[in-house]
């Protein structure tokens, strides 16, 4: 569960020398309920996971940024703070570059540091690798600095960095995940207020676990679809009348919408901000067991996101039903889509079954065997003890 201090810490001291001022976290995220609703100024409803980027960090005396990693040990990159701009930076030094990027842009002066990355999010798993490289990046680069910057506001310029400087039109969903969510709990989170609030997720409690499935189709929010969805919610909710589809009071309203493609689209939104607002009510009640409910609106929620706002993908839709019919209580695809991961609920005597199911439906297709990871609703991110 996220990779250890002492390993990045070593790393630190191989690459730079030295020994770093502190080590961090932050957590990638999965998503219980609410796709494509965060940028619809609606509800989510994601968790923060155990898996997460930690960075081995130490200031410096000059105005650079430099990077190594352990997921690429042979490569260094390097990054000049002053005169920093959007698009100046490709490939994943673009993140932390866009962070002190916005920072800066905020008004935060911070300084040079070095950097040494170790993580256990798969990249392109849908899984917020992006967003928790830039909420480690703002952690490190506001504590070296001596700031203490709200956690709202650092996921708003940790967004920022992702959508001006690394030019991917994402929500704030991710980013405030890593940095708000706590362990046992899914995070409501009202994208038109920013108000949020704790809701406790314990499913091993009645017995049932979550599975988190790697499809290992890459998903890749840049090219263009994420777009292209963002652009059609935006022109439904103008047909409507509407500052966002956020204010649509009911599915009766998308029916006012003339384009099929727009109506679906903007079903999806509505129906999903409700599916929200629904998990939230069986969680916090206290009528016995839920998760059978869950589960039913989680694979609702699939085939509205598979047919309604069309961003699934074969694998995930081949993994929710290997899942189902294997006897899980629900699933669906979670994230951007296009690529990524399934989150299955199942009863935990059910989950090596599921698994096996899922595995066997792969392999019939050839496909490459799915990765299953650990969902555990964990911590946000924070300073690590070094050891
Ligand atoms: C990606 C984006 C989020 C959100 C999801 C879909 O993860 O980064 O902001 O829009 O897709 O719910």
């Amino acid at each position: 569960m996220s990779p250890s201090p002492g390993a990045v810490g070593e790393l630190f001291r191989a690459r730079f020398g030295g020994t770093a001022d502190g080590v961090w976290l932050a957590p990638g995220r999965a998503n219980l309920m609410g796709e494509h609703t965060d940028y619809n100024e609606g509800f989510v409803l994601p968790f923060a996971l155990g898996q997460g980027i930690v960075a081995a960090a130490a200031r410096r005396a000059d105005r650079r940024l430099v990077l190594c990693s352990a997921q690429e040990p042979d490569c260094l990159l390097e990054v000049a703070l002053d005169g920093l701009a959007r698009g100046g930076v490709t490939g994943w030094a673009a993140y932390p570059a866009g962070v002190a990027w916005a920072l800066a842009a905020a008004g935060y002066q911070v300084p040079g540091a070095c950097l040494a990355i170790d993580s256990d999010v798969p990249a392109g798993a849908g899984l917020s690798s992006s967003a928790a490289l830039e909420c480690v990046t703002a952690l490190v680069l506001t504590e070296l600095a001596g700031l203490s910057v709200d956690r709202r506001e650092l996921a708003a310029i940790a967004r920022r960095a992702e959508n001006e400087f690394v030019g991917v039109p994402s929500g704030i969903m991710d980013q405030t995940a890593s940095l708000l969510g706590r362990r046992g709990h899914a995070l409501l989170l009202d994208c038109r207020s920013l108000e949020t609030a704790q809701v406790p997720f314990d499913p091993a409690a009645s017995g049932s676990c979550l599975l988190l499935i790697n499809t290992r189709a890459r998903h890749e929010l840049r090219t263009g679809e994420y777009g292209q969805r963002r652009a059609e919610c935006e022109r439904a909710a103008r047909l409507l009348g509407v500052p966002s589809l956020r204010y649509l009071t009911g599915v009766g309203d998308v029916d006012r919408l003339t384009d099929p493609v727009l109506r679906r689209r903007a079903r999806h939104v509505v129906t999903d901000d409700q599916r929200v607002l629904e998990v939230v009510a069986l969680l916090r009640s206290s009528d016995g067991d839920v998760y059978p409910e869950i589960g039913r609106l989680l694979t609702e929620a699939h085939v509205s996101l598979r047919d309604d706002f069309e961003v699934s993908w074969p694998e995930a839709d081949v993994a929710v039903d290997a899942a189902v019919d294997a006897g899980a209580l629900g699933a669906r695809m979670i994230g951007g889509g296009f690529g990524g991961s399934v989150l299955a609920l199942a009863r935990s005597e059910e989950a090596g079954p599921v698994r096996a199911a899922v595995a066997e439906a792969f392999a019939g297709r050839s496909w490459t065997a799915p990765e299953f990871l650990d969902a555990t609703p964990s911590a946000s991110a924070r300073r690590m003890a070094l050891g």
